[in-house]
């Protein structure tokens, strides 16, 4: 049975506070580990959580400013921490085989799980293993809202399920100054749909319930669903709100749903999903929607003015491309109070400077498509170590995707700029720096990118988790 809808408040995650500051850097401990949630109405789920949540504690970075975590790792697997959106050197990126091993003692050292079987898992060669690593950012980037998530070598799928995700903020003087929502008013929701087993458990179509090697059962070769849709955790939650401007950070933390969200009811004249900024930060304009569209990991900053209502309206945001219980997502109730709304969304929220693809250096095709049980990028399986592109590092280069199925394509270390979709305009749902790009069925879409600061190793994967542990990644080496 299904949980029921509209009874838990919309939880908001507690935002960390660095154990020490010096002038140019915070400095922040972070322990992955078990715990129990109560996410179903009496019934207990573990979830394997930064700090023992689900979704990890929220991080608050100013940009400019360098942050450091040091990650710990209670849990009886390893696990690799990557900044999703983080403009960040190749050595505290999460490479996945950079590892964190297993804090659990014998017995977790011993399972299947452990890191002396998975170091001699195939594909795990040239794995390396720290008992804790120290996650260094530059964060040299603009304000933006960024997530962090494990990224172990084939097991970012089960472990991001469990509860391996947080929000990770970055904020400058420039937004600061614009006078957008904030404080109570600026929330941030991590939208991510689970299923569960009848003891409350998370239920993931595992392989290999031991986590002996990757992937998932042929029927979730797409990609796992779950009936169940959590916003920061809890089920269909509901917040409270006063007449009054919202900012709404939303994040798609699904490992493979895709959704349509909008307002029941649309506000009177409709355009209630007021965006202002998109995964790498603010757009320039804001742009009204009916409708927004999220490919997992993608980031949509939004405005929701909800003084357009009635006091007393109760509006849902519901997925029009769910049914049956996917088909809604939380409902926002309007209480009459608030007082006054001082904030603002300016018609100009910033300037972004245009990649110009007419001065390409290199125009590079992947073509994202599946074999026979896997998933590869321009034919091949992910091999570690094996780098696809050595892109300069200053230069701007047309990169090209080209899909069979779904496919959310995913670039570390910096944005880009969608350039055309099947040879026409950007879609709806593509302005300003993008890090995630939503490629439909059987599209071409042409990003513009341009690599700078670090050279090494990154990744360019699909981010539909399933299909990343199933091999769909590869690495670029900037130089
Ligand atoms: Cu959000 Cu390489 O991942
Ligand atoms: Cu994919």
């Amino acid at each position: 049975p299904l949980p029921p809808r509209y009874q838990a408040e919309l939880p908001i995650p507690a935002v960390i506070q660095p154990v020490r500051s010096d002038a140019t850097t915070d400095y922040y401990e972070i322990t992955a580990r078990a715990a129990t949630a109560r996410i179903l109405p009496g019934q207990d789920t573990e979830v394997w959580g930064y700090q023992g949540t689900f979704p990890g504690p929220t991080i608050e970075s100013r940009s400019g400013r360098r942050t450091v975590v040091t990650h710990r790792n209670a849990l009886p697997h390893a696990t690799a921490v990557h900044l999703h959106g983080g403009h960040t050197p190749h050595d505290s990126d999460g490479y996945p085989l950079d590892l964190i091993s297993p804090q659990g003692g014998g017995d977790a050292m011993a399972g299947m799980g452990g890191m002396s079987k998975m170091a001699g898992m195939p594909g795990m060669s040239g794995a390396t293993f720290q008992p804790q690593r120290d996650y260094t950012y530059p964060m040299n980037q603009r304000a933006a809202t960024l997530w962090y998530h494990d990224h172990t070598m084939g097991f970012t799928g089960p472990q991001v399920y469990r509860g391996l995700a947080g929000f990770h903020l970055v904020r400058d003087d420039e937004e600061a100054a614009l006078g957008l929502p904030h404080g109570p008013r600026e929330l941030p929701l991590m939208i991510a749909d689970r299923a569960f087993a009848a003891d409350g458990s998370f239920a993931y179509p595992a392989l290999d319930g031991n986590e002996g090697k990757p992937g998932v059962t042929d029927a979730y070769m797409n990609g796992v669903l779950g009936d169940v849709i959590l916003v920061n955790g809890a089920p269909w939650p509901v917040a409270r709100v006063d007449r009054a401007r919202y900012r709404l950070r939303m994040l798609n933390g699904s490992n493979a749903r895709r959704y349509r969200l909008a307002l029941d009811p649309q506000p009177p004249g409709g355009g209630g999903l007021l965006q202002i900024g998109s995964d790498g930060g603010l757009l320039e304009r804001p742009t009204a929607h009916d409708t927004l569209e999220l490919a997992p990991a993608e980031r949509f900053d939004v405005v929701v003015d909800f003084a357009r209502y009635p006091a007393g309206t109760s509006v849902r945001l519901v997925n029009q491309l769910g049914s049956g219980s996917t088909s809604e997502v939380m409902r926002f109730d309007i209480g009459s109070g608030g007082g006054a709304d001082d904030s603002r969304v300016p018609a100009k929220l910033s300037s972004i400077e245009r990649l110009d693809p007419a001065k390409a250096a290199a125009t590079r095709t992947f073509v994202f498509q599946k074999s026979q049980n896997n998933w590869t990028i321009n034919g091949d399986e992910y091999r570690p170590g094996r780098s696809l592109a050595s892109p300069k590092l200053g230069q701007v280069e047309i990169w090209r995707f080209i899909t069979d199925f779904h496919h959310p394509v995913h670039m570390h270390l910096d944005p880009f700029q969608v350039v055309s979709r099947n040879g026409d305009a950007p879609g709806a749902y593509d302005a300003g720096w993008k890090d995630t790009v939503d490629v439909l069925p059987a599209q071409g879409v042409e990003v513009a990118v341009r690599f700078t600061d670090y050279a090494g190793r990154f990744l360019l994967h699909c981010h539909n988790l399933e299909h990343e542990d199933m091999a769909m990644m590869a690495e670029f080496t900037t130089e």
